[in-house]
């Protein structure tokens, strides 16, 4: 065999993975194979295969004869949108997937050209962990790739797609990553599977249950996107990148958009009900006011009460955060805050302005929120929007009471432009609960309490219940009519491009955990 027969002999060697038979049983379980995956994320045409011949060096447990081309993982480089990106994908059919030294070297590999160069990692992911014949070696080798995830984050954008069973080490380097992406009855995520968790705690739980993409979409929120299927996941990839800059050094890229940024927006005026307990879909103010009505919405199934998504404003990428008052009336519990907090930091490590819409009752009540840390995870919001250093727009549709004002990207954590609309509430809390508490003697002395209460709960709303006191104080910039808001923002946005403001130097700050 001459050298070009030995290339080509390879070549066929390490696409065959773990071979024929492993590869109709990966499609038969409704999976496609690395390769294939690889194809429908980049751009036609445009991946180049780093490290396809190299093999695993352990010779333990009869593997020294088991040595695939490639083992387990095919890695390289490629573009999306005609934009660099470094890409990995572990390969089911070879050990599972499993991480073995070598197969971790070429992970790092591409995770350290990726920084190099200052671009996008995406991994996709499906493996069963360390390779259990490899012991501490494949350990060392997750650990490598860790210590990397850790020391990317917040430089260059890094994507984890799930894509099979991911048991052990193999969530954990998705876990360290901006988002994860899992797939519709083919993905699933634990530390320990449903026999290990038998054998401990005798709890019986089903796969799906126990770490499907339901579970982690909705649940547990460890999971940001849910895919109908792998095509539909990894298109969704291509499209959270087109709202991301390369690296922490880069502006996101800009879209040309035929949406007129003048445009006027007097919906906005009816999505709002006049009756302040009347909930409304936030996402309907959000549409009303960017490009063309189109949002993508990041932990769509979790944490409903509180809205994060990407859209774009004549073209500009931008990151907002809304209240929603249809679910818990928009109230701020755990799972909102730490939800809301990820997604202001992410923006903030990359450069996407904020904007934020605020319908917000206060913190949700109850010993169940309490004994789970509301303080510390509230707080988490606090110090994401305070440290945020990117422009922070506001607008308050409606209520802002309370610490929840405070929290929510207020004047007085660095807001740059404060709008509210004539229907905003600002306040220490709502009228009703106000009055009972401050005017309670005097309700009790009362010859009509009801009346009495009426007088004054009317008294407090119009004093407060409304945005002119914050406005006369100048902690609202401006009390803004519905049909302008588009316009406002877009105008604001272009206003604010430049921005630049910093932390006092240190070596990081410490979020409250
Ligand atoms: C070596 C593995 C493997 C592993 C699977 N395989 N996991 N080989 N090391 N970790 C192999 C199987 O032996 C099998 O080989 C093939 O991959 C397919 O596996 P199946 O079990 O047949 O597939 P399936 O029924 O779909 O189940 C997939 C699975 C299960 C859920 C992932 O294989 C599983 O539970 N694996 C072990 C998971 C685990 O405990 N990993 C170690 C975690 S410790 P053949 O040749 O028969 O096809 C860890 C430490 C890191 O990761 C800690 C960092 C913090």
């Amino acid at each position: 065999m001459n050298s070009l027969e030995r290339l080509a002999a390879l070549n066929t060697a390490a696409e065959l993975g773990g071979g024929k038979d492993k590869i109709q049983k990966q499609h038969e379980a409704g999976k496609l194979t690395a390769r294939e995956r690889i194809d429908l994320l980049l751009d036609s045409g445009s991946f180049v295969e780093l490290d396809k011949f190299k093999v695993h060096r352990c010779t333990d447990f009869g593997t020294a004869d088991k040595k695939i081309a490639g083992d387990g993982v095919v890695t390289g480089y490629g573009t999306i949108e005609s934009r660099q990106v470094f890409v990995f994908a572990q390969d089911f059919t070879v050990f599972g997937g499993s991480l073995s030294q070598a197969h971790a070297e070429k992970i790092v590999k591409v995770m350290d050209l990726a920084m190099k160069v200052g671009a996008p990692i995406i991994g996709l992911n499906d493996a069963g962990g360390a390779r259990i014949q490899e012991g501490v070696a494949s350990l060392a080798g997750y650990g490598d790739i860790f210590l990397r995830n850790t020391l990317a984050s917040g430089v260059v954008p890094q994507i984890s797609a799930i894509l099979g069973p991911c048991a052990g080490g193999a969530v954990y380097s998705p876990a360290l990553t901006d988002f994860i992406f899992m797939t519709q009855d083919t993905s699933y995520m634990f530390i320990t599977g449903p026999d290990v968790i038998k054998a401990v705690t005798h709890e019986e739980v089903t796969k799906e249950k126990l770490g499907g993409a339901q579970t982690h979409n909705q649940t547990s929120g460890v999971a940001h996107f849910l895919g109908k299927n792998e095509a539909d996941t990894l298109e969704s990839i291509r499209t959270l990148l087109s709202y991301l800059p390369q690296n922490n050094a880069e502006s996101p890229p800009v879209r040309a958009s035929k949406d007129n940024p003048k445009r006027e927006t007097p919906e906005i005026g009816k999505i709002i009900p006049d009756n302040p307990n009347k909930p409304y879909d936030c996402r309907d103010v959000i549409r009303a006011v960017v490009d063309d009505g189109d949002i993508f919405e990041v932990h769509e199934r979790y944490a409903e009460n509180i809205v994060v998504c990407f859209a774009r404003m004549d073209g500009r990428p931008v990151g907002i955060v809304a209240n929603q008052p249809q679910v818990l009336a928009g109230c701020l519990d755990i799972n909102a805050s730490t939800k809301a907090a990820r997604f202001v930091r992410f923006c903030d490590c990359f450069n996407i302005p904020l904007v934020t819409f605020e319908d917000v009752p206060g913190f949700l009540p109850g010993t169940n929120q309490e004994y789970g840390g509301i303080i510390k995870h509230g707080a988490k919001l606090l110090y994401a929007y305070s440290e945020a250093t990117v422009p922070k727009i506001t607008v308050i549709t409606r209520k802002a009471y309370g610490g929840a004002y405070v929290v929510m990207n207020s004047r007085h954590v660095r807001a740059d432009l404060m709008l509210a609309l004539p229907t905003a509430e600002i306040a220490v809390m709502g009228p009703e609960g106000a009055v009972n508490i401050i005017f309670r003697a005097e309700l009790q002395k009362a010859a009509d309490p009801q009346a009495e209460k009426k007088k004054l709960i009317d008294n407090y709303r119009d004093k407060f219940a409304n945005p002119f006191k914050a406005a006369e104080d100048g902690f609202v910039d401006e009390v803004i009519a519905p049909e302008l808001l588009r316009k406002r923002l877009v105008g604001a946005l272009k206003m604010l491009k430049d921005k630049r403001d910093t932390n006092p130097p240190k070596k990081h700050g410490n979020i409250p955990l």
